[in-house]
């Protein structure tokens, strides 16, 4: 499957957003997600989802800023999966940020939000994942 031209290697899902890589795009991954989160059947997670993705395209639009970037919610029984793809081969590195540090706490966030979360390659792509209890 396919869903674009860029996107022959990356495996879509019917729930997804493309976005460009620029301010905006973290905002409507946020509006995406709150939507279908909630319509998925898992309310009590709409706001932790929401800062799950917010950080994980906050770091796909540093990482990437030529974009596109993809959010996508596939399919998982019970559980939430929040993928955020981007086409940058740098992997994300979990950073121990002293006091004063203004940047490194993102994905402490998304450890802390998250049951699980982590990164794959495929081809040209990468995505960063997380999994929330949807109960
Ligand atoms: N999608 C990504 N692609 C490449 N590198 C990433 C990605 N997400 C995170 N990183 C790396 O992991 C580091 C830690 O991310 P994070 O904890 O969100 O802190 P910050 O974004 O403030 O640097 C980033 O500085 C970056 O080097
Ligand atoms: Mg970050």
């Amino acid at each position: 499957m396919c869903t674009t031209a860029l996107g022959h290697d990356r495996p879509s899902t019917d729930i997804e957003i493309r976005l460009e890589a620029d301010e905006l795009a973290p905002r409507k991954a946020r509006a995406f997600v709150r939507h279908h989160v909630a319509r998925l059947g898992y309310p009590r997670c709409v706001d932790d989802a929401a800062v799950v993705v917010s950080e994980l395209v906050t770091n796909a639009v540093t990482a990437a800023p030529l974009g596109p970037i993809f959010v996508a919610l596939p399919p998982s029984s019970g559980r939430l999966v929040i993928e955020c793809w981007d086409l940058s081969p740098e992997c994300p590195v979990s950073r121990e940020p002293d006091v004063l540090d203004t940047h490194g706490r993102g994905l402490g966030v998304v450890k802390e939000l998250s049951l699980s979360y982590g990164f794959d390659h495929r081809g040209r792509w990468k995505v960063v994942w997380a999994l929330l209890d949807g109960r």
